[in-house]
């Protein structure tokens, strides 16, 4: 058979985000800024630095900004040129040039699992990547990227994982799983649940908002019942998925940020902020002297 290759990349970001309200009443929190750039551009940078052509975002009402983000700006281009600011003309013009942008809706909020259902013919039959947009992934390589490679040699479906600490799992899908012999940052798993309550996780292994996904996880989602909190969980079906193929889980290196917490939010942010290039040493040295 010939090998599979990961070339779509969905972005589920149908939500209406009301942890952050009231900042997100009107702006979708995917175009949350994050020092300097929304969160779902650092998730298509990712995507893209892991082999990605094609994004696709699964939206829903009011939330077509996202695509004018990712799209050429024709005025703007304009009014920087005539203005001779070429390094930020270069900035916009990078962002539309990223990658090519689709995008499909989510009519009902129904859960994660029939979000990524949205986007079956769009991605048609071929293993794609998902990129849950709130959780960013800090990494030398790029968390997609250390999957991709893993998925060039299983050729499976393989979900990114990490192990959180005792009852916070409950807000994750957890994996039973044991290592891969061969390659130990592979999980064989066996079993996964959507939101363990607690004290019933298989393990401590939860699954973070990164995927690749082979096709048949289409036809999965089109036969679950509405899981974990009432929704129709992409959990659910990667468990159906594994009647028929095997599943792995990917311990990735990177530390991962909740963006979609405002605590976790903030923490990106300073963190993010002391990495920048242009901003780093300067915040520093305004935090060091802040009175804490
Ligand atoms: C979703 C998934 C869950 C996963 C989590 C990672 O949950 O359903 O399995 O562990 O993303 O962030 P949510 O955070 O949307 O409740």
């Amino acid at each position: 058979m010939a090998t599979m290759k990961v070339r779509k990349a969905v972005f589920p970001a149908a939500g209406m985000g009301t942890r952050f309200l009231p900042a997100t009443k009107v702006t979708p929190k995917e175009m949350l800024t994050l020092v300097d750039k929304p969160l779902i551009q650092y998730g298509v940078e990712e995507a893209v630095a892991a082999g990605c052509e094609e994004i696709i975002l699964v939206t829903s009402r009011g939330k077509s900004i996202m695509e004018d983000h990712f799209d050429k700006s024709a005025e703007l281009e304009a009014s920087l040129e005539a203005k001779g600011k070429t390094a930020l003309l270069e900035i916009a013009r990078a962002v539309s040039k990223l990658a090519k942008i689709n995008s499909t809706r989510q009519a009902e909020a129904l859960g994660l699992g029939h979000a990524v259902l949205q986007a079956k013919s769009l991605v048609g039959n071929e293993p794609f990547a998902v990129i849950l947009p709130d959780d960013i992934v800090d990494a030398q390589v790029p968390c997609m990227k250390q999957m991709v490679e893993a998925f060039n040699e299983t050729q499976a479906s393989i979900l990114g994982s990490e192990i959180v600490e005792g009852d916070a799992i409950s807000a994750y899908g957890c994996l039973a799983c044991t290592p891969d012999p061969k390659n130990p940052k592979l999980l064989a798993v066996s079993d996964m649940v959507e939101k363990p309550k607690p004290g019933t996780q298989p393990s401590q292994n939860a699954i973070i908002g990164r995927y690749i996904l082979t096709p048949r996880i289409f036809d999965m989602l089109e036969t679950i019942t509405p899981g974990a909190g009432g929704e129709l969980q992409l959990t659910d079906g990667i468990k159906a998925l594994m009647q028929y193929e095997k599943v792995y889980g990917f311990t990735y290196e990177g530390k991962r940020h909740d963006a979609g917490d405002k605590l976790g939010f903030l923490k990106a942010t300073v963190e993010f902020a002391l990495k920048n290039e242009q901003l780093g040493d300067k915040f520093r040295a305004w935090l060091k002297e802040f009175p804490l």
